[in-house]
């Protein structure tokens, strides 16, 4: 296992709330810990596969482009700090898990030019795409790619962002820490020497992130996030976890951001 060194990573601190949707919940594990997963459908290809084909079907029908994971605000405080940063317009991004593209979007109506998109979905990447041709946005390439694959065709890129896809790898009922350390293989072999990971989770703590990027990457910042309070008390972790599937989502909206400064 060799990886470029150094990367300049970031990392997200959740450490007061957690990923939603079906079946995502956390057991108690120690801080640092990666034992504290329960497997989810979140973590299989086939839940993927049918959540994109109907929103690909929305789509269609009627233009929604479908969820927005973590909510528009985590797509802004990304964009921010890459202008803070001074990430070059011309660099290259990767998208890793793309979903629906919006990402790629908001990226390009800021005036990023090279950037390319990738997901093991075929549904997911005919989704992006028509968001994308929607948006008259004809320069960006989606590829279906499984980013665990090894295939090597990911590489030399100045950034790479992830907003929930490690949480859904994270979360494969199978091979669990496998695909865990295939993840961080895949990500050095894609990111250039130097280049940026910004990650935005919601399942996993500083801590443990911390601990899984611990080799061949550096961490440079985390952004902070502002609490998101229901009826005016401030939600914690458990009171997240024991919410419906769509409420923890909406309670990871607009916390789960990080991304590195320069130096
Ligand atoms: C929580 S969704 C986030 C989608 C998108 N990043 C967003 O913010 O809307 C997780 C995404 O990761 C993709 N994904 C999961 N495992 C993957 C893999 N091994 N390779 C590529 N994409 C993967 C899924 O298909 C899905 O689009």
């Amino acid at each position: 296992m060799s990886r470029p060194l150094p990367h300049r990573s970031s990392m997200a601190d959740e450490s007061d709330s957690t990923h939603g949707g079906p079946n995502s919940t956390k057991r108690d594990g120690p801080k640092g810990g990666e034992d504290d997963f329960v497997p989810s459908k979140l973590g299989t290809k086939q839940y993927w596969d049918e959540a994109y084909q109907t929103e690909l079907e929305t789509f269609r029908d009627i233009g929604d482009v479908g969820e927005i994971w973590f909510g528009e605000q985590s797509m802004g405080r990304v964009i921010r700090w890459m202008e803070k940063a001074e990430i070059p317009k011309n660099a290259s991004i990767l998208d890793i898990g793309t979903g629906n593209g919006v990402l790629l979007v908001e990226l390009a109506k800021e005036g990023y030019t090279n950037l390319t998109g990738i997901d093991y979905s075929a549904a997911s990447v005919a989704l992006a795409m028509d968001v994308l041709q929607a948006e008259d946005l004809n320069n960006i390439s989606v590829k279906e790619v499984d980013f665990l694959s090894g295939s090597g065709e990911l590489k030399d890129f100045d950034v790479c962002v992830d907003k929930g896809t490690f949480d859904a790898i994270s979360l494969n009922p199978e091979n669990t820490n496998e695909v865990r350390i295939r993840y961080v293989q895949a990500l050095g072999d894609a990111l250039k020497e130097g280049g940026y990971f910004v990650i935005t989770s919601c399942n996993w703590t500083k801590e443990q992130l911390l601990h899984r990027f611990c080799s061949g990457f550096e961490f440079v910042q985390q952004l902070p996030t502002p609490s998101i309070q229901f009826g005016g008390k401030t939600e914690t972790e458990d009171d997240l976890t024991s919410r419906d599937s769509q409420l923890a989502r909406i309670g990871c909206s607009g916390r789960l951001y990080s991304a590195p400064s320069e130096g």
